[in-house]
């Protein structure tokens, strides 16, 4: 195995502490400073060149200057002559993979460019939220998935009763399979229509009886929480005894959380892609796995 340097961007300080344990590599912290108007400052302290260096920086709000940091240094450690691998355990942007309305910006392709055009050799993500997404990355780029331990937690802390796996679109139907599969329960993939421009979701009913049974929705981003929230109001109506939302990315942004308890979610569970209260999944050794088999 090679040996690394894990390089903790401010985004990610301790999801990188825990790969660079997990590959019994030497851990060094990204210097950040903020002015008052905003902009960061990133500084390199250590000589790194000729080193293969790991650079963990997660992309949560605020992404676009999380999205600047990374930049900033994963240009200062090529410069310097590092072979830099970039870690963005949540990409944001990721969704924004196509154009939806005519005129709209393909941002997932412009972050690509930018990524390389720093000297990034290769990046690891975790689910990004669609396989087309990586078609527009000209360097390697791999998407593991947090799904098979978001289940293997639930399956261990809640005694679940008669579970059932749900997706609350079409575009998670792979992820909730791999979930019930790894969970050896019955899935369901709910359809749901978002207004491209007013944002607001609307999701099919379905003719199922859930009455006494535990139903986990699954999804890649929980981030207003109204797609989950829509899901839920239906398997309460369908007769739901429990309901728990898992998802790899746990944004949560503005009144998530409350929009969800009100529906009847009555558990929040995420990996550590973003650092919160509900991160309670942690994909280090995944991330990890990828960088022992180079
Ligand atoms: C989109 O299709 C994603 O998979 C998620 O379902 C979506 O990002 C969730 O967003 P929100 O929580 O705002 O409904």
């Amino acid at each position: 195995m090679k040996e690394w340097v894990v390089a903790a961007g401010p985004a990610s300080l301790d999801l990188a502490a825990g790969v660079s344990s997990n590959l019994a590599s030497r851990l060094l912290k990204i210097e950040m400073t903020e002015f008052p108007d905003g902009e960061s400052k990133i500084r390199v302290k250590d000589e790194l060149r000729n080193k293969s260096v790991i650079l963990v920086q997660s992309l949560y709000p605020p992404p676009d200057s999380r999205l600047l940091q990374l930049l900033f240094a994963a240009h200062k450690l090529s410069e310097d002559g590092a072979d830099v691998s970039a870690v963005i355990p949540y990409l944001a942007y990721s969704r924004q993979d196509k154009q939806f309305l005519e005129g709209e910006v393909v941002s997932l392709g412009v972050v690509a460019h930018l990524l390389r055009s720093v000297g990034i050799r290769r990046i690891v993500t975790v689910d990004i939220h669609s396989a087309q997404g990586l078609g527009l990355f000209s360097i390697p780029i791999y998407s593991s998935s947090a799904i098979p331990l978001l289940a293997d937690y639930i399956s261990k802390n809640f005694d679940l009763v008669r579970p059932i796996a749900i997706s609350p679109d079409l575009g998670s139907s792979n992820r909730v399979e791999a979930f019930a599969s790894r969970l050896g329960c019955e899935y369901v993939s709910f359809k749901k229509n978002r207004d491209r421009v007013t944002g607001e979701v609307k999701t099919e009913e379905k003719e199922i009886l859930l009455s006494g049974r535990d139903a986990v929705i699954v999804d890649d981003i929980i981030s207003t929480g109204g797609s989950v929230a829509k899901c839920a109001e239906l398997l309460k109506r369908y007769g739901a005894r429990r309901i728990i939302a898992a998802c790899t990315h746990a944004l949560l942004v503005g009144s998530a959380e409350q929009k969800m308890k009100e529906a009847g979610v009555n558990e929040i569970i995420a990996s550590n892609t973003i650092p919160n209260r509900y991160g309670k999944v942690d994909v280090s050794s995944l991330i990890a796995s990828y960088f022992q088999t180079l």
